[in-house]
């Protein structure tokens, strides 16, 4: 099962792009998790969205092709960061890649509400979309600096266990939406 991964910081030490490296490591075995870099796509224009620059064509392709898609966002003002919706506004158009899409989405943050206000936002923008975000399921991770080593290693068990539910559900529920 192909799984793209989306995850809404672009900075170099952020928690999610290590809670992404986590899943894809922990999770290899279930799911090929591939890292999408949508640092590449340049902001969107409408002007350009029949003939986008062709690192666009190349990244919405990834998706399409995808089983389905996980998204890790921080929370940036209550919301998701315009880097993520940049990235969701392009594959909003023309060719419309994430309709029907299976989405799993987590979050995780060294404050104490685990991005629950971004999440909500987002599972409202993908809705949007016409994407498939598995209902339930929410991965809050709060206080993630000691849920986790330097590495980067979710070590806090009880989050672990839920987040082992979780990626179960999501591969349930991309076989299941599949016949939709
Ligand atoms: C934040 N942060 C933040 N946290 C939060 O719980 N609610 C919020 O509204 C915001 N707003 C916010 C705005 C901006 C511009 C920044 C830079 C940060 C804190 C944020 O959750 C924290 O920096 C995370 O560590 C960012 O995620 P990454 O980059 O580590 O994945």
């Amino acid at each position: 099962m192909k799984i793209v991964a989306i995850v809404g910081s672009n900075r170099k030490q952020s928690i999610n792009k290590k809670l992404v490296a986590f899943m894809k490591e922990r999770y290899q075995e279930k799911v090929d998790i591939e890292i999408l870099p949508i640092e590449d796509l340049p902001m969107y224009n409408q002007d350009d969205e029949l003939t986008p620059p062709q690192v666009v064509t190349e990244i919405k392709k990834i998706v399409a092709e995808s089983d389905g898609v996980l998204i890790a966002t921080p929370e940036y003002n209550h919301s998701i960061p315009a880097f993520l919706k940049n990235a969701l506004d392009w594959f909003s158009r023309v060719d419309k890649v994430m309709i029907k899409k299976p989405v799993m989405v987590v979050g995780a943050t060294p404050g104490v509400l685990g991005t629950i206000r971004a999440q909500l936002h987002l599972r409202q923008i993908l809705h949007a979309l016409g994407a498939l975000t598995l209902p339930g399921n929410e991965v809050l991770i709060n206080s993630a600096l000691e849920k986790m080593d330097a590495e980067g290693n979710l070590t806090h068990e009880p989050t672990l266990a839920f987040l082992d539910t979780v990626m179960e559900n999501f591969i349930d529920w991309v076989e299941k939406t599949k016949k939709l």
